[in-house]
C-alpha cells in the first residue's frame, strides 16, 4: 500500500437502493486488506441510533421540514465522527444519499477544513430488476422494516426513494472529482481523480457484481516437505495427499459445475488438481510465499540458525519478510489482481494453492484486515467454500480425509 498523505474522504452519492452501501463496505474491505485505515460512517445507522428505526417515507420528504431538520443533525453527526477519525493515510467513506449540490459541497467545505481530500462516488441505476432485487434483499431486512408486512415495506420504501428523486441532483465537474458507476459497473466515468488509492479502487469498484457464486479453495494434498515440517520447495505429493487429490476429484464436481480452475505452478498443487474433471490454469502469483534463505528448513531449524529472524517473524508476521524472500504483505500485494479477477468472474472458481496465499484470499473475501493474515486456520485436506454476499461472506469448510 502506498501511503498517501492527505486523507482522503470518499462520500457516496445516490438514490435508496442504488448498492451505495455494498460499494463503500467492498471499497473498506479492499482498502483494509491492502494494510490501510479505511472506515464506513453510514448516516442510516446514526438515524436509526438517534431517532429510532421505522421513520415512515413521508420523513424523508423534502417538502417535511421537521424531517429535513432530523437528517440534517444525523449527518452532522456522522461527519462529525468521521472528521474526528480522518487523518494522513486513512480512508473514510461517508455512506449517504448526499443526493443534492449543497449537500455536498457542505460535505467537502467541512472535510476541506481538516485538510482531507474529497471525492464523490456515484451509484446510479437504472435497471428496475437490480432495483427491486436490492430491495428484497437488504431493505426488506432492515431494522427499518422489522415486523412489517413485505408489501407494505416495499411500497414505503418506494415512496422513500420517489422523495429523494424529487431532489436528485447528479454529480458533474461543479462537485468536484468524482467516479460514477452506472448499472453496476456497465459504465463507468471519472473526472479528476489522482493518486495510487484512487487508481487501484476504480479497478476494484469497475469489477463488483452481487450475482451469487462460489469460490472454492483447498492447500494442495500433503507433499513430501508438509510431512517432514520443512518449508517452501517444490515436492511431490505423499499418498496420503495423492489419496486427497483423489477424493477432491471425486467429491467437487458434485458440489460445482464448470469452474474456472487455477492452481500454483509448483508440484503439488499441479497434481492436486490433477483428479478434478476441468482444465486448470498454473498461475505464478498463485505460487507459496518465498521463503528464501529459509527454503527448505523446518521450523526448528530455522530458528536454532537465526534466532534473530525467527523471533522478528514472531514479533510481526505481517511485516518480516525473509532473506532474499517475500513478507505477507508481498504475498498480499501480488494477490491484488487475482482478488480484483475473482471480484470480477461470474463464474465460480476453484483455487488450488498453498497456506500462506489462502490465507490472504480468505482475508480479503472475509473482511479481515491485513494484519490478521498471516494467522488465518488454513489446514490441509479441507475445502474451503467463499460464498460473498451483501453483507460479508459465507465461510464454510469440508474437511475430506
Ligand atoms: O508449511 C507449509 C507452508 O506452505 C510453507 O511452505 C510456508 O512457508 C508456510 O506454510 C506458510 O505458513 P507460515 O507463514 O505460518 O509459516
Amino acid at each position: 500500500m502506498i501511503h498517501e498523505d492527505q486523507p482522503l474522504v470518499l462520500c457516496m452519492v445516490g438514490l435508496p437502493a442504488r448498492g451505495k452501501s455494498y460499494i463503500a463496505r467492498k471499497i473498506v474491505q479492499y482498502l483494509s486488506w491492502c494494510g490501510s485505515d479505511a472506515r464506513v460512517f453510514n448516516v442510516g445507522s446514526y438515524r436509526r441510533s438517534t431517532l429510532g428505526a421505522g421513520q415512515p417515507a413521508e420523513f424523508f420528504d423534502p417538502g417535511n421540514a421537521a424531517g429535513a431538520e432530523a437528517r440534517g443533525r444525523v449527518a452532522e453527526s456522522a461527519l462529525a465522527d468521521l472528521l474526528a477519525w480522518v487523518k494522513p493515510g486513512r480512508t473514510a467513506v461517508y455512506d449517504a444519499t448526499n443526493v443534492g449540490r449543497k449537500r455536498r459541497a457542505w460535505v467537502r467545505e467541512r472535510c476541506e477544513a481538516v485538510g482531507a481530500r474529497v471525492v464523490y462516488v456515484e451509484s446510479v441505476c437504472n435497471d428496475p430488476d437490480v432495483i427491486e432485487a436490492n430491495i428484497r434483499q437488504t431493505k426488506l431486512r432492515s431494522p427499518d422494516y422489522e415486523g412489517v408486512a413485505e408489501s407494505k415495506a416495499i411500497d414505503d420504501f418506494r415512496g422513500r426513494i420517489a422523495h429523494y428523486a424529487r431532489a436528485m441532483e447528479p454529480v458533474d465537474e461543479r462537485d468536484g472529482p468524482y467516479i460514477r458507476l452506472t448499472d453496476v459497473g456497465r459504465r463507468i466515468e471519472t473526472y479528476d481523480l489522482t493518486g495510487w488509492t484512487l487508481g487501484r479502487l476504480v479497478f476494484l469498484v469497475m469489477n463488483l457484481h452481487i450475482a451469487p457464486r462460489s469460490i472454492w479453495l483447498t492447500r494442495h494434498g500433503e507433499s513430501a516437505w508438509n510431512a517432514v515440517g520443512r518449508i517452501g520447495g517444490d515436492a511431490p505429493l505423499t499418498p496420503r495427499g495423492e489419496a486427497y487429490a483423489e477424493a477432491l476429484g471425486s467429491w467437487l464436481p458434485t458440489q460445482v459445475d464448470a469452474p474456472d480452475v487455477w492452481t500454483s505452478t509448483l508440484k503439488r498443487t499441479v497434481a492436486t488438481a490433477a483428479r478434478l474433471p476441468w482444465p486448470s490454469r498454473a498461475l505464478r502469483v498463485l505460487d507459496e510465499i518465498d521463503a528464501g534463505r529459509c527454503d527448505g528448513l523446518t521450523y526448528a531449524q530455522i530458528e536454532s540458525r537465526w534466532p534473530d529472524e525467527f523471533a522478528s517473524r514472531k514479533a510481526d508476521k505481517l511485516r518480516y519478510r525473509y532473506p532474499l524472500g517475500e513478507s505477507y504483505e508481498d504475498v498480499i500485494a501480488r494477490l491484488d489482481p487475482v482478488i480484483l479477477e475473482l471480484e470480477r468472474m461470474r463464474r465460480p472458481a476453484v483455487v488450488v494453492a498453498h497456506q500462506a496465499v489462502l490465507r490472504g484470499l480468505i482475508a480479503y473475501f472475509t473482511g479481515r484486515p491485513a494484519a490478521d493474515s498471516p494467522h488465518l486456520d488454513v489446514p490441509l485436506h479441507t475445502v474451503i467454500r467463499l460464498t460473498p454476499n451483501a453483507y460479508g461472506c459465507d465461510d464454510t469448510r469440508f474437511p475430506l480425509e
